[in-house]
């Protein structure tokens, strides 16, 4: 997809479509109001027959209007005009995007992007318009047998800004905004890839060439080196699949101080969690493909960050594995010694994303970081409790947490901080060893991050708990590439 930013007047583009709003009660935005007297009330008159109302989600689409150069007009509702906010402005792009791609349009011209929305500049409109363009646009279709019909598509979108002044400020975040497009599609395509396809060693390899084509550093550890380095939490979860497990190390050394210390993002990637001998039910299992969203997010924020060669030094670590029952594998009960020393008692295999990222977490302290950020699909509580709209965010450094509901505030990406008090360490507690993997069912998200910050004493740490965002069920079955622009968002503050 080009983008292009434009400041011009609507009656004049000659566009394959341009794009307006309206808001609810037939009230015409600025740029509908133009075409309108171009084309001699013609909006107007077709308001008044009830074709369109300006409701939140709605569409009409017009052709050939007199006295106006373009072949289609896309009519948006927006809703009430008072409650015009980020979610409703996403909604307008989102659904103008499913419209135009019903048509045979090849470019498109938005007016959506000059509407006023609350204490929100140019860059966050245009950057908004990218992201939910190419999000609308998405297709995975790389397993079926034939490519689907491909009719005319959408290739060129011009961005409309009010002022002359916006178009150099619209074009860098254009420039931003496309970076981190093709991070949020990496994660997209890995996350969707079905787990016998996307298997560890596949992630590996994925990881090696994103680094060749970017110019990242990458090493990957396997078994006996896992072994070797003590990772006996890591190698409990994988010792009941065939596929063998691997440590993803891919690091981006952008800071003009070459040493300066780096973030560390550390990513779940359990390819396929079937809960091992504590087996999942049956229903809905196969989302559990979805739970290497978390690496595929460092993946993708990787690839977002060396796009835009962010000054800034980054390290992605991504412990992959799959969660398998079988003969060899870990039994509840079992007690495994980390890589940090201490010892767990395995009460359930199926918490087994705290088990890999310890060690992962552990693993991280070499590198002396400034801050490490895990990211994980790691609680089904977590859904329970923000369900699919904010990422859970957990810190051991309050300055740390505001620094990233901050960035998920000013991507539109959002997370929700929520506490980390003693009081919620005291449920893991265990007869056997240093402590178990999993306390009652009471606040199980927080148990989660409560385990992990117990490996995360050497620095500033935060979790993301992705586990209701990373992907959405039914008709729309998919992975959303959640949270790369949040993540995106934290580090291009960093390096400035
Ligand atoms: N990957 C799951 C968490 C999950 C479940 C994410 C459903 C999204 C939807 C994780 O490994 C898991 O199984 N967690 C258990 C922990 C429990 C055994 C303490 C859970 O949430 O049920
Ligand atoms: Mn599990
Ligand atoms: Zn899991």
């Amino acid at each position: 997809m080009e983008f292009s930013i434009k400041s011009g007047s609507p009656e004049k583009q000659r566009a394959g479509c341009v794009v307006v709003g309206v808001f609810e009660g037939r009230k015409l935005s600025t740029s509908a109001q133009a075409i309108d007297q171009a084309a001699k009330g013609f909006l107007t008159e077709v308001m008044k027959r009830g074709d369109h109302e300006g409701k939140a989600g709605t569409t009409l689409l017009l052709h050939c209007l007199t006295g106006l150069p373009s072949d289609r007009v896309l009519l948006v509702g927006l809703g009430k005009e008072r409650e015009l906010g980020e979610s409703a402005y996403r909604k307008a792009i989102d659904t103008a995007v499913k419209a135009l791609r019903t048509t045979g349009a090849t470019d498109a011209t938005f007016f959506l992007t000059e509407l006023a929305l609350r204490k929100r500049d140019t860059a966050f409109k245009v950057e908004q318009a990218v992201l939910g363009i190419m999000e609308g646009m998405y297709r995975f279709d790389r397993m079926k047998s034939k490519p689907p019909e491909q009719k005319r598509a959408l290739r060129k979108v011009m961005l409309q800004v009010a002022r002359r002044s916006d178009i150099a400020p619209g074009e860098a975040a254009v420039a931003r905004a496309m970076a981190v497009a093709e991070g949020v599609g990496l994660a997209r395509d890995l996350g969707n890839l079905p787990a016998n396809h996307c298997t560890p060693a596949h992630l590996a390899s994925e990881a090696q060439s994103l680094a060749r084509q970017h110019g990242l550093a990458c090493e990957v550890l396997d078994q006996k080196d896992l072994e070797k380095l003590g990772m006996g939490a890591f190698l409990a979860v994988a010792r009941g699949s065939r596929q063998p497990p691997k440590l993803i190390v891919l690091e981006h050394r952008g800071a003009k101080k070459k040493d300066a210390p780096p973030v560390v993002l550390v990513g779940k990637g359990v390819t396929f969690d079937t809960g091992g001998i504590s087996l999942k039910p049956a229903a809905e299992m196969d989302e559990m493909k979805y739970d290497m969203c978390g690496a595929a997010s460092v993946l993708g924020t990787m690839k977002a960050i060396a796009l835009m060669k962010l000054p800034l030094n980054v390290v992605g670590i991504v412990p992959a594995t799959e969660n398998m029952p079988g003969g060899n594998a870990v039994k509840p009960g079992d007690v495994v010694t980390t890589m940090s020393g201490k010892t767990v008692e395995i009460l359930n295999t199926d918490a087994e994303g705290r088990l890999i990222l310890c060690d992962a977490l552990t693993y991280a302290e070499r590198y002396k970081p400034a801050a490490v950020v895990d990211i994980a699909t790691l609680t089904g509580a977590m859904v329970i409790a923000l369900g699919h709209v904010a990422t859970g965010l957990f810190a051991n450094t309050d300055s740390l947490a505001r620094e990233l509901v901050h960035a998920g505030e000013a991507s539109w990406d959002r997370a929700w901080h929520l506490p980390l008090w003693d009081d919620y360490q005291e449920g893991l507690k265990s007869n056997f060893a240093d402590f178990p993997n999993i306390a009652s069912r009471a606040g199980g998200a927080i148990t989660a991050a409560c385990f992990l910050e117990r490996f995360a004493k050497a620095y500033p740490w935060a979790h993301l708990d992705i586990a209701g965002t990373a992907w959405k069920s039914g008709a729309d079955k998919g992975a959303t590439g959640r949270p790369v622009a949040l993540l995106a968002n934290f580090l291009t503050r960093r390096s400035a």
